[in-house]
Formats: C-alpha cells, structure tokens, sequence
C-alpha cells in the first residue's frame, strides 16, 4: 500500500480528531494529512504521526491531489464539497447522512456487505452510528438464520451529538452540582443530565424519528434485504461515549441461543460478552474507547408466538460509537480501497 495524501473535512470535530486517531493506531500510511475545518479553526495545530498539522479553512481548490478524503462534518457541509472532491479523483469515504440511501453510492460495513465497495464511483457513505453497531452485532446470526424482523431499542451517548453534546451534559452536570438553575439547552431538546430523551431527529407521519428509520433503511441498504421489517425506538441518554442497543430478532431459520453465542464468539470485530450470573454484560463504561462491538444477553424471546419461539432470539449490545460507529468503520473502509 503506498503512502497516501489523505484529507479529513470537519477535523478539529469529535468524530474528525477520532479519525486522526485511529489512522494512527491502525498505522494507516499516510504521505500528509490535511485538516478541514471551519474559518474559526485554521490555523490550529494538530499533532499526528510524530508531526505537526496546520487545520486549514476548508475550500475545494485546496483537494487537487489528495488520493482519499474522510467527511466528518454535518450534511450541509458534506453535500457543498464532497462531491466536488470526488469529481477531482480524490476517493471520498463521509461519514454524514447526506449521500447514504443514494442508490449510486455504497454504503458500507466491512464485517457486514465488505464488497459493496467494489461499487463505488469514488465515494462512499459511511452508516449511522447506531445502525453499524446492530448490523455489526447480528451480521453473523443473519449469515446462519436470515434475519426477517428486528425490534430495536437504543440507549445513545451525547457524543453522538458531536463535541457541543458532550459539553451540554457536562455543563449541566456541573451547574446542578453546584446547585446552579439549568442553562436553556442549546443541542438536545430538553436538560439531558439525569433525563433520557426518546427523539433523535425530526419526527415523520408515522411516529418515528428520523434516527430511528436509519436502522430501518440503512439496514435494509446493507443487507440488501427491502423487506427487512425493523422497529426502532432511539434515545438519547446522559452517557458521554459508548451506545447501547437492546435487539430482539425474529429469524426465517431456527437457531438456538447457544448456536448465537458460538457463532458471535467467533465473528469479527464482535466480542461475545455473556456470562450473566457473573455479571458479565455489555455496558457502555466498559466498551467506550476501543474498537468491537460487545453483546452479551443472548436468549430467546419469551412473548415470539409458539410458531416461531424457535426463530427467536435476544440481546443487548454495546459499542464506542464514535469509533466503530464513526471513525474506525470509515477507516476500515478505507483500508478495504486502498489495502
Ligand atoms: P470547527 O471546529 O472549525 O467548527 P462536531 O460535529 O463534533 O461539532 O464537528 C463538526 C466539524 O465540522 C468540525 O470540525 C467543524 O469545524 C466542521 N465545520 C463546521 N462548520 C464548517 C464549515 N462551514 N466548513 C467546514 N467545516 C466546518
């Protein structure tokens, strides 16, 4: 693999100086690095690779040349200039929602569709955070049984909402501690520290929000699979990092929970994490910073009807989503384009 010209739009974010860190650790060969930001951040110094980077006020004419551009920025800003990257020749993997369901555009998960790549035109979308830690959890139940219905519930960190998501709950946490009114939040729609929040996204004619129907369509995207039947509730809880799922599947094949667990104990970039009487079980303090996908609470689901008790499994998951769900998933992609 040659040294590559590697750019990164939106790289002083919470997700962008992720992406930094984790082409460090997977010693991702880099020729130079070039960070995008906003106007507020040029200028900034970033240390990466034993050497110092200058952020830069992100403008198109500056990508001539880069042989990959990583997108960790909001749609708006992903929509202005990636494609503009692409057209230039430079391989773009965002990790925005705004190109995802684009029928043109591969959307990938390497333990889950790896050779979706192969269809890209020089960009490819990254998926939704919560959606690459279920699909990344199922995956290796899907390949023994083929799963036909999932019921998903999501417990979901504040930096999901990026580093301004982080400070809000932080800010409060203090403000309370010290016996201060609650500022108006700015990011989530109401005080998020000691509260859940059931809305991730605007709310469609149905009901769910637009986080929830991620699972819904990326999953059927990545699985190639439109009948795929998901239900998804999203909520945001007072966790810095880590999400956690709880997904109750119903299979067109048997398949026991001691089959699951054999099967999970053996996928890739999943760690089986069940020993319940030990008190053994994913949670979000343990699997934050780090790279799998932790399940644990295989067993059956008690309400499947008697017809399909068999086929039924469920579980509980957890993984560091600004990794796995972000930044190492658009890295893994692209070390499956240029490795
Ligand atoms: P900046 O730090 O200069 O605002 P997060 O989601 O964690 O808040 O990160 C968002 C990322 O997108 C940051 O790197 C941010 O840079 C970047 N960004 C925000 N606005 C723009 C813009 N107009 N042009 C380029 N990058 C931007």
């Amino acid at each position: 693999m040659k040294n590559l010209k590697i750019g990164i739009l939106g790289a002083t974010g919470a997700v962008g100086q992720q992406m930094i860190t984790v082409l460090e650790e997977r010693n991702f060969p880099v020729e130079e690095l070039r960070l995008f930001a906003s106007a507020r951040s040029a200028g900034t110094k970033i240390s990466a690779f034993g050497k110092e980077w200058t952020v830069e006020e992100t403008d198109a004419g500056r990508f001539r040349g880069l042989d990959l551009m990583l997108g960790a920025a909001e749609n708006n800003i992903a929509e202005k200039y990636l494609p503009l990257a692409a057209e230039m020749g430079v391989q773009v993997v965002d990790n925005s929602s705004a190109f995802r369901l684009d029928p043109e555009i591969p959307l990938v998960i390497p333990e889950v569709n790896p050779e979706d790549v192969k269809l890209s035109k020089g960009l490819i979308a990254n998926p939704n955070c919560a959606t690459i830690i279920a699909l990344t959890a199922v995956m290796p139940l899907h390949k023994a049984a083929h799963i036909k219905r999932m019921i998903v519930s999501t417990y979901q960190a504040v930096s999901g909402a990026g580093k301004e998501g982080i400070d809000e709950l932080e800010n409060e946490v203090k403000e309370l501690a010290e016996g201060k009114p609650v500022q108006e939040p700015r990011i989530f729609q109401y005080q998020i520290a000691y509260n859940l929040i059931p809305q991730i996204g605007g709310f469609n004619e149905l009901g769910y929000s637009s986080e929830e129907m991620k699972m819904q369509n990326e999953g059927r995207k990545m699985l190639h699979d439109e009948k795929l039947l998901v239900n998804c509730t999203c909520v945001r809880v007072p966790i810095i990092r880590s999400h956690s799922e709880s997904i109750t599947l119903e299979f067109d094949k048997e398949i026991t929970p001691e089959e699951a667990k054999e099967l999970l104990k053996n996928a890739p970039g999943v760690k089986l994490y069940d020993e319940p009487d030990e008190k053994i079980y994913p949670m979000p303090l343990l699997t934050s910073d780090q790279d799998l996908v932790y399940v644990g609470r295989v067993r059956r689901d008690l309400s499947a009807p008697a017809e399909i008790y068999n086929k039924s499994l469920t579980l509980f998951c957890c993984a560091d989503q600004v990794r796995k769900g972000a930044a190492t998933n658009a890295v893994q992609i692209a070390e499956l384009l240029f490795r």
